[in-house]
């Protein structure tokens, strides 16, 4: 298999699909010096509605391509991979592996006045009471309401950020959060935040949105020594990598990102790890 070299060593993330391409973007901006390498594992998502060993299957095979890239520390963007599997990755492979479950509570922690938090995320998420245990072990008089939000994921997905279905959608999912008094509402999945508009708008302005994408960046950022800025132009050299076409990957990435992806492969994880460019598929 071929190894693509970069110096200094990437920071490897990986998601079920395009979704950590939010955490990627979170991280980009913080860390414009970086070199990436993302892998969507678009020939399986959605893992949301998978069972934990399922998913912590999927998640082994997904890290351990990006470690034999080289990567120097992985980011598991998917929130249903850190609620599932992040222990299990961390024992099995030895660099730094970062969840986004943690950084998400413990800024939620932080921001609530009235101690009353809301959480969306996938099935999986939700079922695995992940985020509920990570708050509630930070302090343990705070209140989680939880709400999974299955169809989020394929609306932002088709784009449909302003659409009166996902105004429809969105306020069925929110009512017990809005019952709840909720001042602060974790978006607990990678799609999440392309709804934010919605979301926010239907919550109202004293709701606090949480992305932990962002929170997970930050926490990064704060470990990781960067040259001052201006010093030099950042030039980097991400790598994209799927695990099915790369045609619906990009054209969502676009929307994801709000910018054209380039360096986009599909690779065989699991017989063939050859990659092979997806500029024709
Ligand atoms: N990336 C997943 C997450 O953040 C959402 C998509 C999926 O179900 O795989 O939970």
């Amino acid at each position: 298999m071929s190894t693509i070299l970069h110096s200094p060593p990437p920071i490897g993330i990986f998601d079920s699909g395009v979704g950590g391409l939010t955490v990627y973007k979170a991280i980009k901006r913080l860390l414009p010096q970086e070199n990436i390498i993302y892998l969507g594992d678009t020939a399986r998502i959605p893992y949301g509605t998978r069972s934990p060993v399922t998913v912590q299957r999927y998640a082994q095979q997904d890290a351990a391509f990006l470690v034999n890239q080289g990567v120097k520390l992985l980011v598991v963007a998917c929130n249903t991979i850190s609620s599932v599997a992040l222990p299990n990755l961390q024992a099995q492979f030895a660099l730094p592996i970062w969840g986004v479950i943690e950084p998400g509570a413990r800024r939620a922690a932080v921001t609530t006045r009235v101690g009353r938090i809301g959480v969306i995320a996938t099935e999986a998420t939700i079922e695995s009471n992940a985020y509920y245990n990570a708050i509630r072990a930070i302090n343990p008089e705070l209140v989680v309401i939880s709400q999974a939000c299955p169809l989020f994921v394929a609306l932002a997905e088709e784009g449909w950020q302003q659409h009166p279905a996902t105004q429809l959608i969105a306020q069925e999912y929110l009512a017990p959060l809005q019952a709840a008094q909720v001042d602060t509402l974790v978006l607990g999945c990678t799609h999440y935040p392309i709804l934010r508009t919605i979301v926010q708008n239907i919550m109202g302005p004293t709701v606090t949105l949480i992305d932990s994408g962002e929170c997970v960046a930050m926490e990064i950022s704060q470990q990781i020594h960067q040259p001052p800025p201006n010093l030099a132009a950042p030039c980097t050299h991400d790598q994209f990598f799927v695990t099915d076409s790369g045609r619906r990957f990009r054209r969502i990435a676009e929307l994801f990102l709000g910018a054209p992806i380039e360096n986009l492969s599909a690779v065989d994880i699991w017989n063939n790890p050859e990659t092979i460019p997806t500029n024709n598929q």
